[in-house]
């Protein structure tokens, strides 16, 4: 695909469905007695391989309607016939292996490439704690053979700020003998907590406010069922980030995104874009099922490089990318710390960025665990493109890169544009309802 200079963007559009709030309607749903119905589920891949893996788990799962499911739970897993593949979604896998975990059965993981290249030793490890038992690649890496049941209590402190890691820890700990205790030194999207309650399960949740930060302690009895129920999902702010950003770099834009989901575990990238001078603005403020949704506008802003505080990463970690974009054209430079996570996503994203800017002539500086977008002296100074860059087959990449092309002086190319669907089916429709000039 290929992205181009054209005229301003305008438009309405609804975000698709939350790709998080997705993958934990399917599998509470799996797991609960009764029958769960989905409203706006995000028909990616990644979540269609979630629904596979339900069925394969055990649990009816039909699709009534566009972006409506309807999933009958057993009360919990009975063994798969054959070999789950979970595609491209850490998510998927790491959520269904920690559920997977507190039934006696033996199931096989696989997924693509990129997913069988990332750790899966950051979920493997409580879940060993807990009484599951395993065999994997060197590493732990995919595809891996998993055998749970008999799980008993685990009081766990993330070594990293992952909600995966957290949300597979207390789905294993339904089936705990004393449930499970996770501590988080930094919170991290919450939405399974939020949704074991929907589904009438206690979870607890304390702050553990020492050194003004915002640790937590989750705790969940062990023994509770789960019962279904009506699910609405909120659009996706890391899909809606897209739109929204190629506004603010487009002379002359105004994008409206309907029903984002606003848990403000969530919103870093809109913090930090108003930090930027981004004309944002927030209208419609309602809760949907739980959640905060509101309507978001951006427009054409002159944008200034900023510092993003390195603890405000959890609630934005996968939108460095198309934030890294925003900043390339924006006057001074912006300073992204405390992201070393981005480099065990679906690719290793600073890496990427940081190539793919460059190459479109944009000044960069990569760290460990940082990445530095110079930006321009001028705000809106522009940006050269004219590059042909490598995604590694990560949606996000090849999302940011296309927005970075519709305000470069040269067109932007990506190379394994089908992998947008992963997470954003509709990307290039919408994108060209707007007024954007992508080449397929
Ligand atoms: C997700 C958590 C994040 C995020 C991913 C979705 C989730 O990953 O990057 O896209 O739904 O729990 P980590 O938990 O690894 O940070």
């Amino acid at each position: 695909m290929k992205a181009r200079r054209a005229g301003p963007l305008t438009g309405v559009l609804r975000a698709p469905g939350d790709k998080s709030i997705s993958h934990r309607a399917l599998i509470l749903g799996a797991l609960a007695h009764g029958v769960t119905e989905v409203e706006g589920l995000l028909e990616g891949d990644d979540v269609k391989r979630t629904a596979q893996a339900m069925a394969a788990f055990g649990a009816g799962v039909e699709r009534i309607g566009e972006g409506r499911w309807r999933i009958e739970g057993k009360g919990g897993f009975s063994e798969p016939a054959d070999v789950v593949d979970c595609g491209n979604a850490g998510t998927g896998v790491r959520l269904i292996m920690g559920a997977a975990a507190g039934f006696d059965l033996a199931a096989t993981f696989t997924g693509d490439v990129s997913l069988r290249g990332r750790p899966m030793n950051r979920v493997l490890k409580p879940l060993g704690e807990m009484g599951a038992r395993w065999i994997c690649r060197a590493g732990g890496r995919l595809p891996l053979t998993l055998r749970g049941g008999g799980l008993k209590r685990i009081a766990y402190r993330l070594p990293e700020p992952s909600a995966q890691v957290k949300s597979a820890v207390l789905l294993a700990g339904l089936q705990a003998e004393g449930g499970a205790e996770v501590i988080e030194p930094e919170a991290t999207r919450d939405h399974t907590e939020r949704m074991l309650r929907a589904f009438g399960a206690e979870v607890l949740v304390s702050e553990e406010g020492a050194n003004g930060g915002n640790a937590r302690r989750i705790v969940l009895a062990g023994g509770q069922s789960l019962t279904g129920t009506a699910v609405r999902v909120p659009g996706d702010p890391s899909s809606a980030a897209f739109p929204l950003v190629a506004a603010l770099i487009t002379p002359g834009s105004s994008v409206t995104v309907e029903g984002m989901l606003l848990n403000p575990l969530r919103i870093g990238l809109l913090e930090t874009l108003g930090d930027m001078g981004a004309d944002l603005s927030v209208t419609n403020v309602r809760e949907e099922g739980g959640e905060t949704v509101a309507d978001v506008t951006a427009r054409h802003s002159e944008l200034t490089g900023v510092e993003v505080p390195p603890e405000r990463a959890p609630s934005m970690i996968d939108e460095y990318p198309i934030l890294a974009v925003a900043a390339a054209f924006a006057q001074g430079p912006t300073v992204m710390r405390g992201i070393g996570e981005m480099r065990v996503k679906e690719s290793d994203r600073i890496a990427l960025m940081a190539a793919g800017l460059a190459a479109c002539g944009v000044g960069v500086e990569e760290g460990p665990d940082s990445l530095t977008v110079v930006g321009s002296v001028r705000a809106n100074h522009g940006v050269a493109g004219g590059a042909r860059v490598a995604t590694h087959g990560d949606h996000r990449i090849a999302m940011s890169h296309l927005i970075l092309g519709l305000a470069s002086d040269q067109p932007v190319a990506v190379d394994e544009p089908g992998m947008i669907a992963t997470s954003f089916p509709g990307f290039l429709t919408l994108m060209r309802a707007l007024g954007a000039e992508i080449e397929a």
